[in-house]
C-alpha cells in the first residue's frame, strides 16, 4: 500500500474524514502524541489498526470526541467524578476510564466492559472528528513496543506501507500520552501517568487520586492487571537502556568505567559535553514539561546513531516528572542501578 505524507489543510483532512467513513485507518497528530485513528463503532476498521501496529489483542484502545454529545452510546453513564474531570481537563490530554456504552465495537474495548475516552485539544484533530462525524479509537500511530510517535515523520518510519494517509500537522505539544485515569472504583487510580498530575486532579475532585502501583513497578501478576498496556514492553529504542540514580559526578564517573564505542548518554541540556561517550539531551533538568515532550525523539534519535548501550539520567518521580520516569523505566526494561 502506498502511504501518503500531507501536510494538514483542508484538502487533506476532507480525505481523512472520506477514509474513515470508508472503514480505513489514518494517522493524525493529536496535542500528546501521533494516533492511528479507526470509526470506534466499525470492528473491521479497528482490527486494522491492531494489525498496522502489531499490537496485542488485549490491550484496549481509547476513544476520542470533539463534544460531550458523543458520549452518548460510547459509555453507558457519565459518573459524577467524570463529570468534573471533563469540565476541567477537556479538551485535552486526560483520558477517563467509563462504563462501555453499546455502540462502540468489540475490539476497541479488548473484551473490558470499560471503555478510555478523551477530547483531544488538538484543532486538527478536532476538526477530523467533527467533520467526519466519527469518534476515532487511536492508539499512539507507533509499531508495538516502540517510542510513541511525535511526530508525522516518526509515524512515516513505523507506518510507511501500512496505512493510506499520514496528517503531518508538526511536532506534538505534550510529547507523552494522555493520563489515564479510572473512576470505576470510589478512588480514582492513575494507570498511567501523563501532563495532567494526581495534584491536578485532587484539586478539582476534592478527594484523594491513586496512582496504581504498575505506573512505578513493572507487572508482576498478570492477572490484576487494571490497564492491559501496562504489562507489554515499551517505549524501546534497540539500545540496552539503563538509568542512573544518582548525582552528575557519580553519573560521569560511572559512565567513563563502563564506556566503549556503541555507548551513548542520555542527559539533561547542557550536560552534553561532560561524558567521555557521544550524548543526547531530553530537556532541560528543572522543566518536566521539556522531557515530556522530548523524550521520546531523543529515543528514536539514539536508534539512528546505532546506539547499542544507552545510561540515562534520572527525571524526579513527581507530578509531570512522573510521566517522563514512568516511560523512561519501560524503554530500559526497569533496569535502574543507585550509584
Ligand atoms: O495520548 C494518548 O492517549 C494517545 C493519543 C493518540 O490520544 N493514545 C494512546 O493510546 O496513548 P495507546 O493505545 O497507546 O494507550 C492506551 C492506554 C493503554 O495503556 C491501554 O491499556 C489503556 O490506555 N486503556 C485503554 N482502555 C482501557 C480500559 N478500558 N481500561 C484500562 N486501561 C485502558
Ligand atoms: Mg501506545
Amino acid at each position: 500500500m502506498e502511504t501518503l505524507l500531507l501536510k494538514a489543510n483542508k484538502e487533506s483532512i476532507t480525505l481523512a474524514c472520506k477514509l474513515l467513513k470508508q472503514g480505513e485507518i489514518v494517522a493524525i497528530p493529536t496535542e500528546t502524541v501521533y494516533g492511528l485513528a479507526g470509526d470506534c463503532t466499525n470492528g473491521e476498521a479497528v482490527k486494522k489498526i491492531f494489525i498496522a501496529k502489531g499490537r496485542p489483542q488485549d490491550n484496549p484502545l481509547i476513544v476520542h470526541i470533539s463534544n460531550m454529545n458523543m458520549l452518548n452510546g460510547i459509555v453507558s453513564e457519565v459518573p459524577t467524578d467524570a463529570k468534573l474531570l471533563a469540565k476541567h481537563f477537556w479538551p485535552g490530554p486526560l483520558t477517563i476510564i467509563m462504563p462501555r456504552g453499546e455502540s462502540i465495537c468489540d475490539e476497541t474495548c479488548a473484551g473490558l466492559d470499560s471503555v478510555g475516552v478523551r477530547m483531544p485539544s488538538n484543532e486538527i484533530a478536532r476538526q477530523i472528528i467533527e467533520e467526519s462525524g466519527i469518534a476515532f479509537s487511536a492508539p499512539s500511530a507507533n509499531l508495538s513496543g516502540k517510542p510513541s510517535p511525535t511526530t508525522a515523520q516518526d509515524v512515516f518510519e513505523d507506518m510507511n506501507g501500512k496505512i493510506p494517509l499520514i496528517i503531518d500537522g508538526g511536532s506534538s505539544q505534550a510529547g507523552v500520552e494522555s493520563t489515564v485515569v479510572s473512576i470505576l472504583g470510589d478512588t480514582p487510580v492513575i494507570l498511567r501517568p501523563g501532563v495532567i498530575t494526581k495534584e491536578m486532579m485532587e484539586k478539582v475532585l476534592g478527594k484523594n487520586v491513586e496512582i496504581a502501583s504498575e505506573v512505578l513497578e513493572g507487572v508482576k501478576d498478570d492477572s490484576k492487571v487494571r490497564s492491559p498496556g501496562m504489562k507489554y514492553k515499551h517505549y524501546s529504542p534497540k539500545a540496552d537502556v539503563t538509568i542512573l540514580k544518582g548525582d552528575l559526578q557519580k553519573f560521569t564517573e560511572y559512565v567513563k568505567s563502563k564506556a566503549s564505542a556503541d555507548t551513548f548518554v542520555l542527559c539533561f541540556d547542557g550536560e552534553e559535553n561532560l561524558f567521555s561517550v557521544k550524548a543526547v539531551s531530553y530537556g532541560n533538568k528543572n522543566d518536566p514539561n521539556s522531557q515530556a515532550h522530548n523524550l521520546f525523539s531523543a529515543l528514536r534519535e539514539l536508534d539512528k546513531e546505532h546506539a547499542k548501550v544507552v545510561y540515562a539520567r534520572c527525571p524526579d518521580i513527581t507530578g509531570v516528572s512522573l510521566a517522563v520516569y514512568n516511560r523512561l523505566i519501560r524503554s530500559a526494561g526497569f533496569k535502574i542501578i543507585e550509584l
